[in-house]
């Protein structure tokens, strides 16, 4: 059985670090009440004239380097971003040319705070049906040029960044053992497109718009949501939450990280948590995550890796990894 096998990752954040004291100079917030509420201390935020793309080339050329694998052996990059470049063409095919790459494709998934792990299961379907061998896979944000900087409820949760990982095709023996990509479970539901969106866009009013957020609403489904998906994903695999040795949650809220991982019955030392460096970076929490937990070397070769994340849709998901 073919596996898509985890050869390397990287990451990047933009300099510029902002916290919460700075923020409550511009709006009426507190470092307290953030902090209480979701667990966020700073957040990084891109430069002027520093793009999606531009996040996204660094993080894919860490990644690369630490598999070992040139961007000529790449046949395959899936970005995940709610904020490209441009409407089109994909952010992807920016950072295809900026690496060298010059064969296969590259495109852009576009599942908000969801991104990274419906990326991760397209990318794996493509490399299980022989379409692609060796594939990039990419979460990069630059959700700071969506928010509306004087509400208060959702200028202080975001944050820009990206993260990347390097999938390549491996013969498995289709157990739970083998090495990669163990099993994906994706969802959205759009009846739910109200209480996260972005009111503006190409078709709709020409413009970019900005992030609205019904915040309580979106925490109500996300914990439910979680649950039961984390579960899917786990049968689906033949495996058991006491299997799980890292939970790579989406970053969004401290909060609902506590709570799956207390669900999951895992100890709040398997769970990486970053939400108080990177705040949610969307698409790039969960890579962001895992770079963080790989590179400090809590994640170790053969461990089984629970990744879950939901955003505006709702779309939501989770994939089970063998590092
Ligand atoms: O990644 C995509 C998925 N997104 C999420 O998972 C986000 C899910 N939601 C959340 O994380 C939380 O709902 C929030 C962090 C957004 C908000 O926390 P909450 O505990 O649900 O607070 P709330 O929205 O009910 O607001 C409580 C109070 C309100 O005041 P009143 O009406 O009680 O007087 C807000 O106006 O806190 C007020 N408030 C603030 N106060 C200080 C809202 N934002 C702020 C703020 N600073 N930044």
């Amino acid at each position: 059985m073919i596996r898509s096998v985890v050869q390397g990752c990287g990451a990047y954040l933009p300099e510029r670090i902002v916290t919460n004291d700075e923020l409550a100079r511009k709006v009426e917030t507190s470092d307290e009440w953030i902090q209480q509420r979701t667990g966020i201390r700073q957040r990084h935020i891109a430069a002027d004239g520093e793009f999606t793309s531009h996040l996204a080339i660094k993080a894919s050329q860490r990644a690369l380097d630490h598999a070992g694998i040139k961007a000529s052996d790449l046949d395959l990059i899936v970005l995940a971003t709610a904020t490209p470049d441009e409407t089109f063409p994909a952010t992807a095919t920016r950072v295809q040319a900026e690496l060298g790459m010059t064969r296969g494709a590259a495109f852009d998934v576009q599942a908000v705070c969801a991104g990274f792990v419906y990326a991760v299961s397209v990318a794996d379907s493509l490399i299980k049906n022989g379409v692609a061998s060796t594939a990039l896979v990419i979460g990069a944000e630059t959700f700071s040029r969506i928010l509306d900087w004087n509400d208060r409820g959702t200028c202080v949760l975001f944050g820009d960044g990206a993260g990347a990982i390097v999938l390549k095709a491996e013969q498995g023996k289709g157990t739970s053992a083998d090495r990669g990509i163990l099993a994906n479970a994706l969802h959205s539901d759009g009846r739910q497109h109200d209480i996260l969106y972005v009111d503006g866009g190409p078709s709709s009013t020409r413009t970019t718009g900005f992030l609205r957020m019904e915040g309580k609403e979106v925490f109500k489904h996300a914990v439910v949501n979680m649950a039961a998906v984390v579960g899917e994903v786990l049968e689906k695999a033949g495996l058991e939450s006491k299997d799980i040795d890292w939970l790579v949650p989406h970053q969004a809220n401290k909060r609902i990280i506590d709570g799956t991982g207390r669900k999951l019955g895992l100890p709040a030392e398997r769970v990486v948590v970053t939400v108080d460096k990177h705040a949610n970076t969307s698409a790039a929490s969960i890579p962001l995550a895992l770079d963080t937990a790989v590179k400090d070397g809590r994640i170790k070769k053969g461990d089984l890796l629970l990744m879950e994340g939901i955003g505006g849709g709702l779309a939501w998901g989770a994939s089970l990894v063998r590092w």
